[in-house]
């Protein structure tokens, strides 16, 4: 499926794997329940932990009944900040730049309902939760702050990891003085709780100065790191296994302090430990999506164009951290504008600190940019999708770079064919039924940076023609470890039943981080340039040998493919890996690679992955439920290495997006600030009978300057386009802009 083009150095082309539908390797092993999560590790002798939380969001604790959980029978020990061994670093210090303040029992301070405040370990799982539970924690407390209204907000510094928290072009108020037509107006985001299929869980085991970690880790090799410099180790001393993980989606990717507890009581006790979230311990500890109020200026000429955008988000964070959803910034690369502002604020909530969570501020920010572009296009009496034509983004609107590529109106006409879009009633409440249901059509566009972070990996040659390769990186479910494969395959020339891929394992070389939806960009470039690194090496001996066919014939003029060396003047002259290597006397012959982005080419061009989704919903009039009964998606990501497990992610995206748009929030009580719904049956997502027929669209896109791979990333996009295609869809239907998410049946009243 896959043409080829020319790798690095012209030794060798992009291979038949990538580009094939496999389904994933690790997937018998997954469905036969034999494929290992952390919390499936029992060492000899394991001891369980549990975490009591605070249940007020704000105050001290003033007694925890010590005595009582210690005499349960079962209970080896219990932490509190009185007892706490100490730890190597200053626990308010952050060992990485992707560390956020990790809560070991510090001191007595409550800063949300949730929080650790105890830890129990005993010779049972229920021993220790009934520990806890006799730990009957008493508190000073104090009112918890909650709400947009309630609390003074603060200019931040930076928003999410880093980003600035201002950004703009032109002049704003001009531009808005300029437009014809204006659309001010307010949206809001909940609190958005990460609900992976895998709670965190943890088995440490320590063996001298050096520890053993089962964890699930989103980046294992800069997590060794982190983990020793809590403990006063090497990073070399650090050893973690994290094969599989049930979704991370950002939150796997920081280290919770529950970890570093687990970890100080194994070394206190000298003998295994296990601590497994429980799904209501989800919800504050392990970051989550944070709140968020935006409001969006967009002032619009005669012809339909944009004069300026302005985006303020205000985020919400803990009362002791920063994680700011930085959702202006996806004002920032969409549409063609002469003033452009996206800035944000922040307020300081009782609440767990914020984090990344699957597309943090695109997901947040886009659905309301697309929702407030909709009500744009229908002020300026222009279809939703016309006007977004009108407003196409020729080079990036913040940087004026030109972009890397952007099949974006391949993507807006594709997924527009496939909806059957045309003929859209401009007005809402047009449509309906043969059940008398409100049908709307909406439609939103997708966007998402293609970034690369730091990989490596390396490849090993075997006499057999075999060969092995090796990453340090998880399989979240999405498929990694497949893609991977594929692409290793590729670099190495080889079929990729030829090819051990060995993965999931901090020992093993630097995967990078699995995030940013960089990983397969990252890590892919690392695998396949090991690969080509090795088959050089090989080629060096074949065309400096003089017994061999391929004598003479210089590193550029020989190809590999299918376990051969190849002429590539003349086809007939071709030699086996295997040849090779026995003539040489070399049992194999090692390769190793990095992966990571070009700086000149980051100065030069703008890189992102581009979608279009469309949606039906259908509304009852009478009782306002809604339902979405069709949602297409046509996303243009560079080269596709696997279009099965691609088409997987960006329908998971967009179930995802339908979620936050009619389902997902965290709902606090009032007074005291507790999260009410901590919990999958009351804290709701998408369920199959909430999922209607999807299409996705996988628009060719061959993108020269993102990578040499021309990879881009497909996990977190989905979610982008969605959220605000449903808004648009529910309002088509029945005529009402709930500016606020999910959207319920309370708004359809
Ligand atoms: Mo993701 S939120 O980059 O794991």
């Amino acid at each position: 499926m896959s043409d080829a083009i020319p790798m690095p150095g012209g030794r060798n082309r992009f291979g038949s794997n990538s580009g094939q539908p496999l389904t994933r390797r690790d997937g018998v092993l997954k469905v036969t329940g034999a494929a290992t999560f952390a919390a499936d590790n029992h060492p000899d002798r394991l001891l369980h932990a549990v975490t009591a939380g605070a249940t007020v969001s704000r105050g001290r604790v003033t007694f925890l009944d010590v005595e009582a959980a210690k005499a349960h029978p079962g209970v080896v020990a219990v932490i509190t900040p009185e007892n706490r061994p100490p730890l190597a670093m200053d626990p308010d210090e952050k060992p990485t730049r992707f560390s956020f303040r990790t809560e070991v029992l510090q001191d007595d301070t409550v800063r949300y309902a949730g929080q650790p405040i105890a830890l129990v370990v005993a010779e049972t799982l229920e021993a220790a939760t009934e520990g806890a539970r006799l730990l009957s924690p008493r508190y000073e407390e104090e009112p918890a702050r909650h709400g947009f209204d309630a609390v003074d907000t603060y200019e931040p510094e930076a928003v999410g990891v880093g980003a600035p928290a201002k950004v703009g072009k032109g002049d704003v108020e001009a531009g808005l003085a300029a437009a014809t037509r204006r659309v001010e107006v307010r949206y809001e985001t909940p609190g958005q709780y990460h609900n992976a299929m895998e709670p965190h869980a943890i088995v440490a085991e320590w063996d001298g100065d050096r520890v053993t970690l089962d964890t699930p880790n989103q980046a294992l090799v800069m997590s060794t790191g982190a983990f020793a410099a809590w403990f006063g180790i090497p990073a070399e001393n650090v050893t973690i296994r994290s094969p599989f993980l049930g979704g991370g989606f950002g939150s796997k990717a920081i280290i919770f302090g529950g970890q570093v507890l687990a970890i100080l009581a194994a070394r206190m006790l000298q003998r295994p430990v296990k601590l497994a979230l429980r799904r209501d311990q989800m919800y504050g500890p392990v970051g989550h999506r944070g709140a968020t109020r935006q409001e969006m200026r967009l002032g619009i000429d005669d012809e339909g164009r944009l004069t300026a955008l302005d985006h303020l988000t205000t985020s919400a964070t803990s009362s002791f951290e920063e994680f700011l959803e930085p959702a202006s910034n996806a004002s920032l690369n969409t549409y063609a504008t002469p003033a452009l502002l996206a800035r944000h604020k922040a307020v300081r909530w009782d609440i767990g600190t914020p984090g990344p969570m699957r597309a943090p501020g695109e997901a947040s920010g886009s659905a309301v940019l697309e929702s407030a572009m909709d009500e744009a296009a229908f002020a300026a009496g222009l279809d939703p999708l016309e006007f977004r034509l009108r407003n196409y983004a020729e080079t990036d609107p913040a940087s004026g770079k030109r972009f890397s590529a952007k099949a974006l109106r391949e993507c807006y006409a594709d997924g527009a064919k496939r909806f059957g879009w045309a003929g859209r009633p401009l007005a809402p409440g047009q449509m309906r039924d043969e059940t008398g249901r409100l049908v709307g059509w909406g439609m939103g566009t997708a966007l998402f940076h293609a970034p690369m972070f730091q990989a490596e990996a390396k490849a090993t040659l075997r006499a057999d023609g075999t060969a092995l390769v090796e990453t340090a990186g998880a399989d979240m479910g999405q498929g990694a470890w497949t893609a991977l494969h594929q692409i290793a395959a590729d670099g190495l020339g080889l079929a990729i039943s030829m090819v051990e891929f060995h993965s999931g394992h901090s020992g093993l070389p630097d995967g990078g981080i699995a995030g940013g939806s960089g990983h397969t960009a990252t890590a892919g470039s690392a695998l396949h340039a090991a690969g080509t690194d090795a088959i050089a090496k090989l080629s060096e001996l074949a065309v400096g040998d003089e017994r061999s066919p391929l004598f003479g014939a210089g590193n550029v003029g020989v190809e590999a493919r299918d376990g051969r060396l190849y002429r590539a003047d003349d086809p007939e002259r071709s030699e086996s890996y295997a040849e090779i290597l026995a003539r040489a006397g070399l049992s194999e012959i090692g390769g190793a690679g990095q992966g990571a982005r070009d700086p000149a080419s980051a100065e030069e061009r703008a890189m992102f992955s581009h979608g279009a989704v469309f949606a039906e919903v259908k509304v009852d009039p009478d009782l306002g439920q809604i339902k979405v009964s069709r949602l297409v998606g046509a996303f243009a990501a560079g080269r596709i290495i696997n279009p099965r497990l691609a088409s997987s992610q960006l329908y998971g995206g967009m179930i995802w997006g339908l979620g936050f748009a009619l389902e997902e929030q965290a709902v606090h009580d009032r007074r005291s600030g507790r999260i009410m719904n901590a919990n999958i049956a009351e804290y709701h997502v998408p369920v199959n009978a909430d999922v209607p027929e999807m299409d996705v669209i996988l628009v060719p896109e061959d993108d020269p300057y993102v990578n040499p791979l021309g990879i881009k990333g497909v996990g977190e996009i989905g979610i982008t386009g969605t959220v605000g295609a449903i808004a648009n869809a529910v309002w088509h239907a029945t005529g009402i802009r709930a500016r606020r998410f999910p959207i319920g049946i309370a708004d359809m009243l």
